[in-house]
């Protein structure tokens, strides 16, 4: 089978682990630090917390920026669960708006309709990679967090690293993304005192110079270990390698799957904006049964597929407290019906994306045999 995603690991990150096994100090330790102020400096970042996960990170950077109870938070319903149920975690309510079928982010034009008294922040969310408008966003003048768990490597549209634009900006290391620290999360801001509150915060709201057990402020344990950080500090160190594997496996990707009639592939860069590759997801055409292509991919070729996102407004749990329903996000729900995530790792052979072009083919073929002339080919 391959796999959806497989990190790339080996003796540096061995050794890294061992020396802090070594050490003896597992947490609170000299590598969290480290790790904070190279990844920063990596994307021209002026501060960089550590926390155990990407969703860690947006609760943390949501409380920074004053989301409180009764708040609205304007936010995509094509994500990963979690950039909108940190919003619930303060008992703010996620207010979603539609998305840009090209780009796959949330319609600027939409946001700004969005915008009412009580919404307190804007959480773009860089789907797949590819960076919101944020000149057009920050024109809104509402406080934004970015959720950035998806796009470590890209470029905004003047070219600056995407997360390093001073908004408190959100990275996520589960093991298949661009980088892995096992579970973790990093928050890039330019502002001292959302690093300061974001620290305090993810520490049970201990106070900065860390006395023990004085605790000024709610908080939460949303350390991340010595051991977590030290395997960040060896996967930066070949982060230029792993992101240049990505883009040469999309590049096959596009060569390969070019050809796919009534396939959508991932958006071209435009100009200066770069997507930083994540995943690789594309969109069946209309009229396909997208299950019956996950599972065919999945049990006669060998081939790992997934819906890849559901749609979060149609989630039981969104439907039942917030009273969202089909109908209101069209274009998600289209999207969201009909893509699928394909393997997708840095160590891709040509001979890999080759198989799995010819099993998307032979399963396209079957499955529009079996929709009938109705399918359709657009
Ligand atoms: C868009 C997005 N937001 C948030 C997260 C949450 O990150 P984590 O799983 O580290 O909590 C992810 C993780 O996959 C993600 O893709």
């Amino acid at each position: 089978m391959i796999p959806l995603a497989r990190p790339v690991l080996g003796e540096p990150e061995q050794r890294a682990l061992l020396e802090v096994l070594r050490s003896g100090q597992l947490s609170l330790g000299p590598r969290g630090p480290q790790f904070e102020r190279a990844f920063a400096a990596r994307l021209g970042a002026r501060y960089g917390s550590a926390v155990s996960s990407g969703t860690a990170g947006l609760h943390l950077a949501l409380r920074a920026v004053d989301v409180t109870d009764g708040a609205e938070v304007i936010t995509t319903p094509f994500s990963f669960v979690a950039s909108a149920n940190v919003a619930v975690y303060e008992r703010a309510r996620p207010v979603f708006v539609d998305i840009d079928p090209l780009t796959l982010n949330f319609d600027v034009d939409a946001v700004a309709a969005a915008v009412t008294p009580r919404t307190a922040a804007l959480l773009p969310v860089h789907v797949f990679g590819y960076p919101v408008d944020m000149r057009r966003l920050e024109r809104i003048g509402v406080p934004i967090v970015e959720d950035a768990c998806e796009a470590l490597g890209g470029t905004y549209a003047d070219g600056g690293a995407i997360g390093a634009r001073g908004h408190p900006s959100v990275f996520a290391f589960y093991a298949n993304k661009q980088m892995t620290t096992g579970e973790g999360g990093m928050v890039l801001t330019g502002d001292a005192v959302i690093k300061e509150r974001m620290d305090s915060e993810r520490n049970q709201g201990r106070s900065p110079n860390m006395d023990w057990l004085d605790h000024d402020r709610l908080g939460f344990n949303y350390r991340l270990s010595d051991l977590a950080c030290a395997l960040g500090l060896a996967q930066l160190e070949r982060l230029d390698t792993l992101l240049a594997g990505r883009e040469r496996v999309a590049a096959l990707y596009r060569e390969t799957l070019g050809e796919l009639e009534g396939v959508t592939l991932p958006c071209e860069n435009s100009g200066q904006a770069r997507r930083g590759w994540f995943v690789y997801v594309i969109q069946l055409p209309h009229g396909v049964d997208r299950d019956s292509v996950v599972t065919a991919l999945g049990g006669t070729h060998g081939v790992a597929a997934k819906p890849y996102f559901p749609a979060i407004h149609l989630m039981s749990y969104y439907r039942e407290e917030f009273g969202y329903r089909e109908g209101q996000f069209p274009v998600c729900e289209d999207v969201a019906a009909r893509s699928i995530a394909i393997p997708f790792f840095p160590q891709m052979t040509e001979a890999q994306v080759a198989r799995v072009g010819e099993a998307l083919r032979a399963v396209l073929a079957a499955a529009r045999r079996a929709a009938g002339p109705l399918a359709s080919r657009a």
